[in-house]
């Protein structure tokens, strides 16, 4: 199964099926453990992840580590991590719906290879694609969904999100975070 994701993999470093292919530095493919029962899904590399070839190294990523290490959840240990697209957008604009298709592919093979139990799904972009009906990550998060292969999906903030709301209280987007990874272990803990 492995193998398969390596060739996925190779197909991915090749790409040039959107323009995204001309300005990137390195395609980030993925980052964490393969044999993992815990999928994240974020948004998109940006400057570091593009530099590192690395998903979640910059200060979102940071942030990431935090979260999962308050659980006891690490990236080295427990979790695969990737991105809806493979390369940074310049600026770190949003993705184009043309970038989003190009890209679908490989996400979805990824998913189909790996079969994870437990689908994160961090923030609107995430949420976009793999609950398009759904109406945005604040009312999302939180919730279990049905996925992939029997998988169960939960919505939940991206770190950037939390980086730009500061407050710990009750309510607030950091304490939600902290209410949905606690969730998250719980169900990870009966796997
Ligand atoms: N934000 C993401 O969504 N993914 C990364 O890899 C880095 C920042």
């Amino acid at each position: 199964m492995f193998e398969d994701l390596e060739k996925v993999k190779e197909k991915c470093l090749a790409c040039k099926k959107c323009a995204l292919s001309q300005s990137r530095t390195n395609v980030v493919f993925s980052g964490g453990i393969k044999n993992s029962k815990l999928m994240l899904i974020g948004e998109a590399p940006g400057f570091w992840e593009d530099q590192k070839a690395e998903p979640f190294v910059g200060r979102a990523g940071q942030l990431l580590d935090k979260i999962f290490a308050s659980v006891g959840l690490s990236r080295q240990k427990d979790v695969y991590i990737c991105n809806t697209i493979k390369c940074r957008p310049p600026e770190n604009r949003n993705p184009l719906p043309e970038e989003k298709l190009a890209c679908k592919e490989y996400l979805d093979e990824q998913i189909r290879i790996l079969k994870p139990r437990i689908i994160m799904v961090c923030g609107n972009i995430a949420l976009n694609s793999m609950l398009p009906s759904e109406r945005g990550i604040s009312r999302a998060r939180g919730k279990w969904f049905d996925g992939p292969y029997g998988s169960k999906m939960m919505p939940i903030f991206h770190p950037s999100y939390l980086l730009r709301n500061d407050s710990r209280e009750k309510g607030s987007p950091k304490w939600l975070m902290w209410q949905d990874i606690q969730e998250i272990k719980r169900e990870y803990d009966k796997l």
